[in-house]
């Protein structure tokens, strides 16, 4: 078993998802400061007819995280209590001391959900969360669409022009990382674009990088949940956001501006267009970190570029130039770096023109083919991963690179 302090964190190659725990841990060390009181649980279920699906179930956690607004601390008992009588069952633990007030809250909470039935909680934690959910948002539904829509995002910039949706990775400084807020931010931005009247996305890196990959400290977060609910936390995380490039919808376009790594990479094989800058590498050190392959790559690349090369690539951790991943059917083009942005960019507003049901359409003819072997793919490319996070091989090799950095 890993150790389970952050000190010695173990490596999650993506970022927590669904952290309610932590959230809620949070909101009640303030709300017990205040002298809450744990109120009676009472909720308006809306629509208990069909019960909510694991999936609806992880879409409400990770909805849960993006709340622009405090929901008031008794909803959020409310949330911990369903939360757990969704995953755990009735309240099974012994109620903590009068003084451990935070986690005599909690206990209350749960504790007074009774013998509610596991898949009763869950619906009642989806149809709180959607009420939440359409409440904030109506909330901000006074500002200019445009205000709105980039107020959503601190890691990503979007912008819509001349028929194309831009979501711009926004972290320069530490070369695009993805960290958990940027995922979640990159899934809503590709939820919003999906629904906007542009007939193409881009996803670009801002800077040098186009993106160095998942944020390795994102790993040094552990919840109270322990080191297998962040591993499986993750997972999901991982899942929602490599479907959310499986299922988009319209033509999809990377634009990539200089080097990429890991997740950045292995989810190009679900792009439409890849077009790169000369200056562009791509890397996949996978094994380097104890880990293995994501972004449906284990069954893209090598239909891509054919087993071998793909092995290379995705065992082995050979970083590709530009000129290689263009060789190999990665990349769709390759532009000289002085004149890459002029270029692509005017490539793609003369697409932009084209009939957009018709692109539309065409992609999803194209898409549609391999969509369900593409979602198993993911799940199986995630559940591995999950247990990988949770190994020494893996722990070690984020180590050494923090290590390594802190020597320089
Ligand atoms: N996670 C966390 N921080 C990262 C990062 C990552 N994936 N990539 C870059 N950074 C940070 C660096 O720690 C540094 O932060 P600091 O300025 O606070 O020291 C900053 O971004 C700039 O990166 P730096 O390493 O100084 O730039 P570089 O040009 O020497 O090297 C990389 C760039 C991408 C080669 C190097 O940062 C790297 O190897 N990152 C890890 C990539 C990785 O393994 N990703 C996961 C793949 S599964």
């Amino acid at each position: 078993m890993p150790p389970q302090n952050s000190a010695h964190a173990p490596p999650f190659r993506v970022a927590m998802a669904g952290v309610v725990g932590r959230l809620i841990r949070c909101w009640c060390r303030r709300a017990v400061a205040g002298s809450l009181k744990v109120p009676a649980l009472q909720l308006h279920v809306s629509k208990t007819a069909m019960g909510a699906s694991q999936k609806d179930f992880e879409n409400a956690m990770n909805q849960v995280k993006l709340l622009k607004e405090d929901p008031g601390n008794e909803v959020k008992l409310k949330l911990y209590a369903l939360y757990k009588q969704a995953t755990e069952g009735p309240c099974n633990t012994p109620k903590p001391g009068v003084f451990d007030l935070i986690n005599k809250a909690k206990w209350e909470a749960w504790n007074a959900l009774g013998s509610l039935p596991k898949e009763t909680a869950r619906q009642n934690y989806v149809d709180l969360v959607s009420g939440l959910s359409s409440s904030s948002d109506s909330s901000s539904q006074a500002k200019p669409e445009a205000d709105r829509k980039q107020a959503e995002y601190e890691t990503v910039v979007m912008t819509s022009e001349d028929g194309i949706t831009k979501i711009m990775l926004n972290r320069p400084a530490k070369k695009n990382a993805l960290t958990e807020q940027m995922y979640q931010e990159i899934m809503l931005a590709l939820e919003a674009a999906s629904k906007d009247d542009s007939t193409i996305t881009v996803l670009t890196g801002n800077g040098d990088y186009y993106s160095s990959g998942n944020d390795l400290t994102n790993f040094t977060n552990i919840p109270p949940e322990g080191v297998e609910a962040k591993a499986k936390n993750s997972a999901i995380l991982l899942r929602n956001f490599v479907g959310s490039f499986i299922d988009f919808p319209k033509p999809l376009v990377a634009v990539v501006n200089g080097p990429a790594v890991g997740i950045s990479v292995t989810v190009l094989g679900l792009f439409d267009l890849v077009y790169a800058t000369d200056r562009a590498t791509f890397h996949t050190p996978f094994s380097h970190l104890g880990q293995t392959p994501e972004g449906c790559s284990s069954y893209t690349f090598p239909k891509i570029m054919g087993p071998a090369k793909a092995a290379e690539m995705l065992i082995f951790g050979k970083k590709l130039t530009a000129g290689e991943a263009y060789a190999q059917g990665l990349v769709t083009e390759v532009f000289p770096d002085s004149t890459f942005q002029k270029e692509v960019w005017t490539r793609l507003k003369a697409y932009s023109k084209l009939p957009q049901n018709a692109l539309r359409i065409s992609k999803q003819i194209i898409r549609s083919q391999e969509k369900e072997k593409l979602h198993a793919v993911n799940a199986k490319e995630s559940s591995i991963l999950q247990e990988r996070w949770l190994s020494s091989e893996c722990m070690n090799a984020i180590m050494n690179f923090f290590s390594q950095k802190a020597k320089l």
